[in-house]
């Protein structure tokens, strides 16, 4: 049986000019293509397209060059109401930072979407946040803001706001970098189980291997260049704890090194001669 392709990205670049007129490449030549049900991770060092990519992916953004096919319809010739209408319909979004209306309930959080909605879905918008909000752990909570949450439960929230209109397709923009280890793989089998259940499409972008290795399906982006990425190429059985050296090496984040040096180089001026010898 063939899988339905919900989205389709053909030979997408994405290049933006700098206000020096330099041209800046962020994507190139992208050929992907996600089908109902799929699981894709894409890892890849910080400026590498990532968000640039799953933008494209959720219609939220237009390429330079190649073309964007959502159901087998180019996204390019859809007028704007009609694309924010599907958008808004199919495609679910998860963030690093949560991006929670502060000062709001979870319930009024998780409701929001459905706000947009018509008919049944819109008049029922209170009891199926209610219910989303209990598939997510958080039933007891419907009446706490994000300031009263803690990270996982915020991103829980944040998990139920992308679900509630039970779209097709889920993009996760590095959804445990905010959250420590364990809570981090918490929130993604939560992730992973509710778009199994719903037989939704999930793409995942993360440093994380671990979440990485949990999708069926692996790519790496590097400098905007998209290509498979085998984490079971590993030659042991335990193959993403073998490969993960490598993967680890591959999308380390040289941001987190930038702002690490940037952070110690005031400090090496006033440093301690011990913190300089170490
Ligand atoms: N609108 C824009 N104008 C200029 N540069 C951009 C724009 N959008 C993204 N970039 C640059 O493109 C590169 C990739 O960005 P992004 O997709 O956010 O990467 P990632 O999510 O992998 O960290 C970065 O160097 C970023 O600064
Ligand atoms: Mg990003």
């Amino acid at each position: 049986m063939e899988l339905v392709t919900l989205v389709r990205l053909e030979g997408v670049a994405k290049h933006v000019l700098l206000p020096d007129d330099t041209r800046l490449d962020i994507l190139r030549g992208i050929d992907l293509a996600v089908a109902a049900g799929d699981h894709v991770a894409i890892v890849g060092r910080s400026g590498s397209g990532k968000s640039t990519l799953l933008n494209l992916m959720g219609m939220l953004d237009r390429p330079s060059e190649g073309a964007v096919w959502f159901r087998g319809e180019p996204v390019r010739k859809m007028r704007r109401g009609r694309l924010d209408r599907l958008r808004g319909r199919n495609v679910g979004f998860v963030f690093q930072q949560f991006n929670l209306l502060a000062g709001r309930t979870a319930l009024e959080n998780v409701e929001m979407p459905l706000g947009y909605a018509t008919g049944r879905e819109f008049w029922r918008r209170r009891r199926t946040a209610t219910e989303m909000l209990e598939r997510v752990g958080l039933g007891h909570r419907i009446e706490s803001t994000p300031e009263q949450m803690s990270g996982g439960e915020q991103q829980r929230v944040a998990i139920a706001r992308a679900l509630v209109r039970r779209p097709a397709l889920i993009l996760a923009d590095e959804p445990t970098g905010a959250l420590d280890v364990e809570t981090g793989a918490t929130v993604m089998e939560l992730l992973d189980d509710i778009a199994s259940e719903a037989d939704a499409a999930l793409v995942t972008i993360t440093h994380d291997l671990h979440v990485a290795a949990r999708a069926r399906r692996h790519f790496r982006l590097d400098t905007g260049v998209l290509t498979p990425f085998d984490l079971e190429g590993a030659p042991t059985p335990s193959a993403a704890d073998s490969s993960a050296p490598e993967l680890a090496a591959s999308v380390a984040e040289p941001d987190a090194e930038a702002e690490a040096s940037v952070d110690r180089a005031p400090r090496q001026d006033e440093a301690e001669p011990a913190e300089v010898a170490s």
